[in-house]
């Protein structure tokens, strides 16, 4: 699998330089979060999973001050170009802005990056769907760095460094949950990561041995506004969170009488992660579902980041057979949502939700059975 991702990655190198010699080839993972949702911005517990499917890059130093991007996932872009002496992100929207802006960070942080690289991306990740393309691509450049310049940066500092690089150059006030997970992702394990003092535990995950299949369903909604209203959110749990007057909203000890909606899906989200967390220990799958169910109808309802695309999804998915738990996952607005499945209905499972969404959307879903993999790696 990996060999023949490596081979992908290679072969867009020498589709964009013309040459194959000399490389080294680097991986990044995705991340699927299984419930814990927009609550690490509000210092709540999360409980994600990096997935096996990621970005590969395939890369070479070169002798000059010159970054040089190519993504076959872009392959319209050609290559977008950079020089460290002149460092500064490209106007408009490019994939290569991801990069420039870790880049940038590093930068900020102290850490001087000498001479230029060429690189080619390749992503088995639908890209913009929910699963962290954007974090993966961040990470994975954040990590070619430090292997090839000899950074020295500890895996949190890393993460810390590419969650700056999205909040302050490309714009999106998101928490550390994604970055973190890349970075930190273990095989069939999830991390209950505590988003205010990033202390995390490792918990294993043991799907496959209770039969049980973790699938992402897609919207293939084109997720245009998701970064404005994402930041809308963020500023919204500001000023409640100054209201409260605690650091975090997820410091509130219980929901108060009067919370606002926003604010009751932030204190009830974070009780269900930990709960979660525990069915996850005690392989209790059942509750692990419920408590799925109860995430996604409160994104729906009370911090409402749904929209009937991931609605009719989840309400779909929550009716097949063999269905455990059912939500949205990452920041909503279209993207992807995960279902717990036993293994022998998944087939079932894609065709009964494919055909109902269709129907209703008149634009089809894409399925993905995953795995829960590491986290960046040279291959
Ligand atoms: C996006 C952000 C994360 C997190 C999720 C929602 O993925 O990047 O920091 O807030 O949305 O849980």
């Amino acid at each position: 699998m990996n060999y023949e991702n490596r081979k992908l990655a290679v072969n867009a190198f020498e589709k964009a330089y013309g040459t194959s010699l000399g490389l080294r080839v680097f991986f990044a993972p995705g991340r699927v979060n299984l419930i814990g949702e927009h609550i690490d911005y509000n210092g709540g517990f999360v409980l994600p999973c990096a997935l096996s499917l990621g970005t590969y890059a395939a890369v070479r130093l070169r002798s000059d001050s010159l970054f040089c991007f190519y993504s076959d996932n872009f392959a319209d872009e050609k290559i977008v170009e950079c020089d460290l002496n002149d460092l500064k992100l490209i106007e408009g929207k490019t994939f290569a802005n991801y990069p420039i802006a870790v880049l940038l960070a590093l930068k900020d942080n102290g850490y001087s990056i000498e001479k230029g690289l060429n690189i080619a991306y390749y992503g088995n990740l639908p890209i913009n769907s929910g699963l962290s393309s954007s974090a993966s691509i961040e990470v994975l450049t954040a990590y070619i760095c430090k292997v090839l310049f000899r950074l020295d940066l500890d895996n949190i500092t890393l993460a810390k460094i590419c969650q700056q690089a999205e909040n302050k150059y490309i714009g999106v006030n998101c928490g550390i949950m994604d970055q973190f997970t890349i970075v930190m992702g273990k095989a069939d394990h999830a991390i209950f990561l505590n988003t205010a003092t990033l202390e995390y535990e490792y918990v294993p995950v043991n799907f496959t041995d209770s039969n049980i299949t973790l699938v992402i369903s897609q919207t293939n909604k084109k997720r245009t506004l998701a970064d404005s209203k994402y930041n809308e959110r963020f500023v919204s749990c500001q000023k409640e969170k100054a209201m409260y007057n605690v650091e975090n909203l997820c410091d509130l000890p219980s929901l108060p009488v009067d919370a606002s909606k926003i604010v009751r899906h932030i204190v009830t989200e974070n009780q269900r992660t930990i709960k979660a967390k525990e069915a996850l220990e005690n392989n209790d799958f059942e509750l692990l579902g419920k408590l799925m169910n109860e995430s996604h109808k409160s994104l729906k309802e009370d911090y409402e980041v749904t929209g009937i695309e991931l609605d009719t999804l989840v309400e779909t998915a929550q009716r097949q057979k063999g269905v455990l738990g059912s939500r949205m996952t990452g920041a909503g607005f279209g993207g992807c949502t995960v279902s717990l499945v036993k293994s022998e209905n998944v087939d079932s499972f894609i065709k009964n939700v494919g055909d109902v969404y269709r129907e209703k959307m008149g634009f089809r879903a894409d399925f993905l059975s995953v795995n829960i993999g590491k986290g960046p790696c040279e291959v």
